[in-house]
């Protein structure tokens, strides 16, 4: 393999470089799968998009820059069972496409997603690009011609190797249907010749897939080597009719589309504004379609000569009763439930729930109503919303709503500030939302700390410790913005809300401000609340929620 490696490299570009990660550390790029538009968007993909979401407002905040980030996501539309659905429909498949891309538009608005761009796979600017890259791999011995027999998923679109087909009883793992024995003539990616290098780059960077439990699954499975993999498929009829990507100079011949997917986060920024974004920093997913991204997808863009993402990371499943949801068991959080949801609560405070309560890491989580009226009075009405409120009411109070002169800092909460701030930078890098998303709000109880501890409603009971009690708000309200920023990746409008409320410079509608976050959320830095802005007083952050109300339908 070292020898077939060194022995292609020294023909031409490809297989030249090394994956070695990219000089340009000042910009992100993070994106979430490109789902399929044969049927509608569910919670699944809104949380993976939502997860997404967070991490690049975070990053756009940690740089002070929302240039510095690009987060895409997008549809996946040449799959076999996008074109059934629309034949289904009387329907051209581009048209079902049309139809369904919007609706994951629409679902990723209803939860406030801040992508910059949205790919779709039948678009002109990726596919030119998909047939570049195979010219390319064709060129340089990557792909070649052969013949492939083996199991296939009919559902999944994908052959499982013998292995794999043989521990499922020969059905699917994830649709339990037969697998079907098939033999195609078909250009093979070369996926055997990159096994050790890909096999030393993940023992080298224990980043590189995520979390552990995955990256050990990987380990396990690449130890009993790679097989080459199908990169086509035959053509039937009229290659006009096609609807997918054509390989290149080989008449008969389409992409398979997990390959062309799989190339979308590489044309998307494929252009000379964007080029400087590659390599991603994540690619999030679940773990459906990790061995894709952690095993494939590298593989590919070795042979490419392209740098390898940073990190790639496979959440586990949102589950109903312990059960996947699926279309076939039509127990699916439909996207009429979340909007009933952030009707009656707010979007923010669905995006709350999500994030802290969803499936980061490697176990499954279930949606619960109950749960979700638990953390919400906990964390939102009772945490964030009451602290400011009460913050608010005593400052209205003692000093006629405007924000105190300080005094010498509290030392704690000084110390805490600081500690939050790194805590939640450091939780971010680690891919870890629910930390940081704990350990911002966690920031509220110290700033309630510090009310319990100096008691400052009942020493204004003196006019003489006047000067006292307005040291002690301005450094409640200064914690209570620290708190709200650190919280505004995870809920923009009400932590943006409130910042200019109390006309402290909130991060704009992609979640970056004018500053890094280390310089904007320093306790008592540049960008302090200021003694004399006046604290508007509007409605309750987050009203309490009665738990005996039944869930929003
Ligand atoms: N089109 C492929 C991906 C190609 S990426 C180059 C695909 N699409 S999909 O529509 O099936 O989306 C799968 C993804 O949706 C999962 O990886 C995950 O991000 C999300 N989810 C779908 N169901 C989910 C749950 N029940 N729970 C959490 N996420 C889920 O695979």
């Amino acid at each position: 393999m070292r020898n077939e490696f060194h022995r292609r490299g020294g023909h031409g570009r490809i297989g030249d470089s090394r994956p070695v990660q990219s000089p340009l550390m000042h910009t992100r790029y993070i994106t979430t799968p490109i789902y399929y538009v044969n049927d509608r968007p569910h919670i699944g993909h809104c949380y993976t998009t939502l997860m997404a979401d967070v991490t690049a407002r975070f990053h756009r905040l940690i740089l002070g820059d929302a240039n510095r980030v690009f987060f895409l996501t997008g549809t996946d539309e040449h799959a076999d069972k996008v074109v059934t659905a629309a034949s289904q429909r009387g329907l051209r498949p581009i048209e079902w496409a049309d139809q369904n891309a919007a609706r994951f538009r629409d679902a990723f608005d209803v939860i406030d997603s801040s992508h910059d761009d949205f790919i779709r796979t039948s678009e002109d600017r990726h596919k030119s690009r998909v047939t570049e890259y195979l010219r390319r791999l064709m060129a340089s011995g990557d792909v070649i011609l052969g013949d492939y027999t083996g199991w296939y998923d009919e559902g999944q679109e994908e052959y499982l190797t013998e292995t794999t087909a043989k521990d499922n009883n020969f059905l699917s793992p994830v649709t339990k249907q037969p697998l079907v024995r098939r033999t195609e003539k078909n250009y093979f990616f070369r996926l055997s010749t990159y096994s050790d290098r890909l096999l030393a780059h993940i023992q080298a960077h224990p980043e590189f897939i995520q979390p552990e439990a995955r990256r050990n699954e990987v380990l396990g499975r690449l130890r009993t080597g790679l097989q080459d993999i199908p990169v086509s498929r035959a053509v039937a009829g009229d290659p006009a009719d096609v609807f997918g990507v054509l390989m290149p100079d080989a008449p008969g011949h389409r992409v398979y589309v997990w390959i062309d997917a799989l190339f979308n986060y590489l044309t998307a920024v494929d252009t000379p504004e964007r080029k400087h974004y590659w390599p991603a920093t994540v690619h999030l997913m679940a773990k459906d379609i990790l061995w894709f991204h952690a095993v494939i997808w590298p593989c590919l863009l070795m042979a490419l000569g392209q740098p390898l993402p940073k990190t790639v990371y496979a959440h586990s499943y949102w589950i109903r009763e312990g059960m996947k949801m699926s279309k076939s068991l039509g127990n699916f959080i439909e996207i009429e439930t979340l909007r009933a949801y952030i009707d009656r609560y707010s979007v923010d405070a669905m995006r709350w729930y999500l994030a802290t309560q969803g499936p980061m890491g490697a176990t499954d989580a279930d949606f619960s109503h109950a749960k979700f009226v638990e953390v919400y009075n906990a964390d939102l009405a009772n945490g964030i919303g009451n602290c400011a409120s009460r913050v608010a009411a005593m400052i209205a109070k003692y000093f006629d709503g405007k924000v105190p002169t300080p005094r010498d800092p509290d030392v704690t909460l000084a110390r805490e500030s600081d500690k939050a701030l790194s805590d939640v930078i450091e939780a971010v890098e680690r891919c870890d939302l629910a930390d940081a998303a704990k350990r911002a709000i966690r920031h509220v109880s110290e700033v309630d700390g510090l009310i319990h501890r100096t008691q400052p409603f009942r020493l204004a009971k003196d006019p003489a410790n006047l000067e006292q009690v307005g040291g002690i708000l301005y450094d409640c309200a200064e914690g209570v913005r620290i708190a709200a920023l650190l919280l505004s990746a995870l809920m923009p409008r009400k932590m943006a809300g409130l910042l200019r409320a109390w006309q402290c410079e909130a991060p704009g509608d992609k979640g970056a401000a004018t500053a890094p976050l280390r310089d904007l959320a320093e306790f008592r830095g540049a960008h302090a609340i200021k003694p004399g802005a006046t604290i508007a007083r509007g409605e309750a952050l987050f009203q309490r929620a009665d738990p005996a109300d039944p869930p929003p339908a």
